[in-house]
């Protein structure tokens, strides 16, 4: 069990990546970006989410740089957009990012989202740069069972994350089993719903209870399901929160309250029905 902001969730090629990070979609490029970062970084957090898509690699790559923390001890994420999709395309898309990042390596590169026809030539492109050392980890986003499925046909080696949205009202059991089974790491995003529905009376008595905030309530319980996660904030009092999660615990009953809220509510596109 996780125990303080450094600790680490082993991926399946011995890869070490922190339970918690920080996801900066929406973070606007420049100084919004670069302050969220650093307050995070200051604060104890070592993981940090981005994606081509975001267009604030360069705040995100400055930030790392200012902080004065070594490259080695921070976790980085991107992504391949899906119009960059396919094989050669992918491995330019990749040289952006990290030339945007301004580092030498990418600790997880992810695809996006599964684009049809296109998501197997993308993840040839991913091992390519996993097996020339280019990126520590590779994986998925937004992909279903069938979606790794068919890789599977493609390919020996599985994806080490799959990060989803997932949150009390999607919570995804068959695809966290499937996930947990295969040793593909789940990661959450939008975890916090993208702030709303906190004040469901099942989060607003379970804070009360722990004297937590509800926030704080869902992003332990990702914690105890074994779910990577990555609440996005700009806002320092909120950053500081949401890592403050490493001195309670939730009770197997008051995990399957929330457990119970589920709606298969999706706040985000359906990886079968996306329009980008
Ligand atoms: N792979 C994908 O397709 C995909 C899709 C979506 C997101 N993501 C990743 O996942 C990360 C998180 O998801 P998200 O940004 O969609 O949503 P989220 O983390 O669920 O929610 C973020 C929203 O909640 C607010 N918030 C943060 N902490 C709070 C707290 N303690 N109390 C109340 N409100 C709080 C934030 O506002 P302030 O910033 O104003 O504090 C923001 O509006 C993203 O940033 C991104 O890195 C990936």
């Amino acid at each position: 069990m996780a125990l303080d902001l450094t600790s680490t969730t082993t991926l399946h090629n011995g890869v070490k990546m922190p339970w918690l990070g920080l996801g900066v979609y929406k973070a606007r490029e420049g100084t919004e970006v670069i302050n969220a970062v650093k307050a995070a970084l200051n604060t104890g957090y070592r993981s940090i989410d981005t994606a081509a898509l975001y267009e604030n690699e360069e705040g995100v790559g400055r930030a790392i740089k200012e902080s004065g923390i070594p490259r080695e001890e921070i976790f980085l994420t991107t992504k391949v957009w899906n119009t960059d999709q396919g094989y050669d395309t992918t491995l330019k898309a990749f040289n952006e990012s990290r030339r945007k990042l301004g580092v030498d390596y990418i600790d997880l590169y992810l695809i996006h989202w599964p684009v049809k026809e296109k998501f197997i030539d993308t993840w040839k492109a991913l091992e390519t740069l996993y097996r020339e050392g280019q990126v520590r980890a590779i994986g998925v986003s937004n992909f279903q069972i069938h979606h790794i499925e068919e890789l599977k046909k493609h390919s020996d080696l599985l994806p080490m994350v799959n990060q989803v949205e997932y949150h009390p009202l999607l919570t995804q059991k068959e695809l966290l089993q499937y996930c947990k089974q295969e040793g593909i790491q789940l990661e959450a995003w939008s975890p916090l719903m993208r702030g709303n529905n906190l004040d469901h009376p099942t989060l607003t008595a379970l804070a009360e209870k722990h004297g937590k905030t509800p926030a704080q309530i869902i992003l332990r319980w990702d914690l105890q399901h074994g779910v990577v996660t990555i609440p996005k904030s700009v806002r320092e009092h909120r950053i500081k929160e949401n890592a403050d999660i490493f001195d309670f615990e939730l009770s197997p009953a008051e995990m399957d309250q929330i457990d119970a809220m589920n709606q298969n509510h999706r706040f985000g596109q359906h990886p079968d029905h996306f329009k980008f």
